[in-house]
């Protein structure tokens, strides 16, 4: 039989990708979101890549009755769980609302899988690692205490799980993947992110420089202890992530489990500075960006880097993609959206 995965936020940037890669592997696939930090764009596009019209329920995870009602209606193997706010400025001005909404949607996300016994895949982030001692960072490597409300929350809900299975063993197996910097867009264009207002991320950031949107990029900092004096990320490509995903449902549903609850990275293993991803940019979509350097950004680690061999050991991944292609992918997906030929 066929298994269902739920996958919470799908309308969402990381979401949708992952519901291709689900369905193209042979799941059936169940999206929620409550739509509150996007429009129906990627919806429609997963719609168009799959040729499937894909079972979506408008609903909000922090509502604990819609979420067990969900599980009670449809019998669900696995959920992965996205729907939480991102954005780490906001979260260190409103520290509350990132707390409210992204732990009680994971707690009545694990509530319910207590109750029908259900696989949870939790979205989680390299910025538990904070500033490492230690370059690349393992799955060992310590966490550091949380810079932010959002960063605070990966690290809450990484124990909610780690809980959970421990106390629930019967009834819940848990991964939780550590991304690293996800970027790029699907090689068709028709899903990618659609950061609201001035995006934060870099490299939404450049592709709006590039379409005219923004007038100048400012690179946060030139002056870090780096080989070009900019900070140095692990940028790891949207599809080849969204496939992890594929991975890791499949251990939890195949029992390939070898404990209740794992941790994975995800990441290519190879440090990228801000500089070279422009100059990347700049070349492989024979572009010039309008730049400057700027002041350091507050909360900015120096380098951060992922030592991915675990997640290639275990899950039978590896990152594939090349920086040429997702950067070429980001900007195609600049141009769809903004109608640009
Ligand atoms: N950067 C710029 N200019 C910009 C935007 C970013 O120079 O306009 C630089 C940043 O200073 C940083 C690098 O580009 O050196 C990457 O910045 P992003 O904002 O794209 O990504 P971060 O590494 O800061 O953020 C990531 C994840 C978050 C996570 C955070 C933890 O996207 O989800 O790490 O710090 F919370």
């Amino acid at each position: 039989m066929k298994k269902t995965v739920l996958v919470s936020g799908g309308a969402g940037y990381i979401g949708s990708h992952v519901t291709v890669e689900l369905v193209e592997a042979g799941y059936d696939v169940v999206i929620a979101d409550n739509m509150s930090n996007c429009d129906d764009t990627c919806l429609r596009g997963v719609r168009e890549i799959t040729g499937r019209d894909l079972p979506f329920y408008r609903m909000d995870f922090c509502d604990a009755k819609a979420v067990e009602q969900l599980f009670s209606d449809v019998r669900i193997d696995a959920v992965i769980h996205f729907a939480a706010y991102k954005a780490v400025g906001e979260s260190v001005a409103e520290p509350v609302k990132y707390y409210l909404n992204n732990l009680t949607s994971f707690l009545n996300v694990l509530d319910a899988a207590r109750v029908h016994g259900c696989n949870v895949l939790f979205s989680s982030s390299a910025t538990v690692y904070g500033e490492p001692d230690k370059l690349p960072v393992t799955e060992e490597s310590p966490r550091q205490s949380a810079t932010s409300p959002y960063g605070n929350t990966k690290q809450m809900c990484e124990d909610f799980l780690r809980d959970s299975v421990k106390a629930y063993p019967e009834k819940i197996r848990g991964i939780a993947l550590r991304y690293f910097n996800p970027i790029g867009a699907h090689p068709s264009a028709l899903i990618g992110e659609l950061p609201r207002g001035v995006p934060n991320n870099l490299v939404p950031f450049i592709t709006q420089t590039a379409s005219g949107i923004r007038e100048c990029l400012s690179i946060f900092g030139n002056d870090y202890p780096t080989p070009d004096g900019t900070c140095q990320r692990d940028y790891i490509d949207i599809v080849d992530l969204a496939k992890a995903h594929v991975c890791a449902v499949r251990r939890m549903l195949d029992g390939k489990m070898e404990s209740g609850y794992e941790i994975f990275n995800i990441g290519t293993g190879r440090p990228v500075s801000v500089l070279e991803l422009v100059n990347t940019f700049e070349r492989v979509n024979g572009l010039k960006l309008n730049y400057r350097f700027a002041p350091r950004r507050a909360g900015d680690v120096t380098a951060i880097w992922a030592d991915p061999s675990l997640a290639e050991r275990k899950l039978g991944w590896k990152a594939g993609r090349s920086l040429d292609e997702t950067l070429k992918s980001a900007w195609e997906w600049e141009k769809h959206i903004r109608g640009i030929k």
